[in-house]
């Protein structure tokens, strides 16, 4: 059934735009970066030092994937309750294709000749997006006034690194489709790599959608539930979806880290107080409880908080 009504479609809004080269000595950029946290839970992220040229690798290797025959697709299947592979989403209906990258290799599975190349292009790019998280949450924890590793001391040693590639095929009646449905990321931290040219990206604001605008070698930074309950309630998840449109397919590349999966997470202490009582009980497993929640149509974020 259609969720996108030409009303609640707002014209392309700027989300924040900032600058990582400026975060580690502008105080003006850090206070940026704090209010972009805490208000929208997002922002487009310029001076990351990754080249054009790369970004536009990484694009080509997943369209490159996109473009395989059906048949070489299906090698890479995800099997059922798996979240490694290629796959539809029964309930967006789009294809998706997801790699675990684990300890920085990609893949536990042997790829074909053609996919050396996006094997290697993913190593690389994880190598660079983790550089940017790193840089990242020492700037958030900072700019609550902890300590730098705060809520690094909270993702275990074996943080995991996924990517994910969506592919939304052109649809004749867009209206009609769902495209990805609303949801916040499961994620602490989400890097996403938008099309080069088509939108469909949607956040929240002032219960309106406002479209996220395309622009030339940006990566849109967004905070998944992890963050929420580390900040206890300070730096928000945002609920966003991606609708689809007549004429174009639409590609974007998604990079979700989490924390390591048995450890446990909770609001850092120094984040509770008289006037910000704790939010969140503390969670483990958080990745397959998100999932179990978002197919029972609960709001996970909402079962792990506490209610007075
Ligand atoms: C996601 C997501 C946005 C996009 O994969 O969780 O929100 O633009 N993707 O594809
Ligand atoms: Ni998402």
């Amino acid at each position: 059934s259609g969720c996108v009504g030409s009303s609640d479609l707002s014209a392309s809004v700027s989300v924040p735009v900032i600058d990582l080269g400026l975060l580690p000595s502008s105080k003006d950029e850090q206070g940026k970066l704090k209010l972009a946290l805490c208000s929208g839970g997002c922002f487009q992220a310029i001076g990351h030092g990754i080249s054009n040229s790369f970004l536009n690798k990484v694009r080509g290797v997943a369209e490159q994937f996109s473009q395989l025959l059906q048949e070489e697709k299906q090698k890479y299947s995800r099997a059922a309750n798996q979240v490694e592979g290629y796959g539809y989403d029964l309930v967006v209906s789009e294809k998706q294709w997801y790699v675990i990258c684990s300890d920085l290799t990609l893949s536990r599975r042997t790829v074909s000749y053609e996919l050396n190349s996006c094997r290697e292009v993913l190593h690389e790019y994880s190598i660079k997006l983790k550089q940017l998280v790193d840089l990242l949450f020492k700037a958030m924890a900072k700019s609550l006034a902890l300590e730098e590793n705060s809520f690094s001391d909270q993702f275990g040693d074996n943080p995991v690194m996924h990517v994910r590639f969506n592919f939304y095929p052109p649809c004749t009646r867009p209206d009609k489709v769902l495209g990805l449905k609303r949801h916040s990321d499961r994620s602490w931290i989400t890097v996403l790599l938008q099309d080069e040219q088509v939108e469909g990206l949607q956040f929240v604001k002032d219960e309106k959608w406002i479209t996220v605008p395309v622009i030339p070698h940006v990566l849109v930074v967004k905070l998944g539930d992890q963050m929420q309950i580390m900040s206890n309630g300070i730096f928000k998840s945002p609920v966003h979806r991606v609708v689809t449109n007549t004429d174009k397919l639409r590609i974007s590349v998604a990079m979700f880290n989490e924390v390591e999966p048995e450890k446990e997470i909770r609001p850092v202490e120094g984040l509770i107080d008289e006037n910000r009582p704790r939010l969140y009980r503390n969670v483990k497993i958080y990745a397959s409880f998100n999932y179990e929640c978002f197919q029972k149509g609960k709001v996970s974020l909402e079962e792990v908080k506490f209610h007075a």
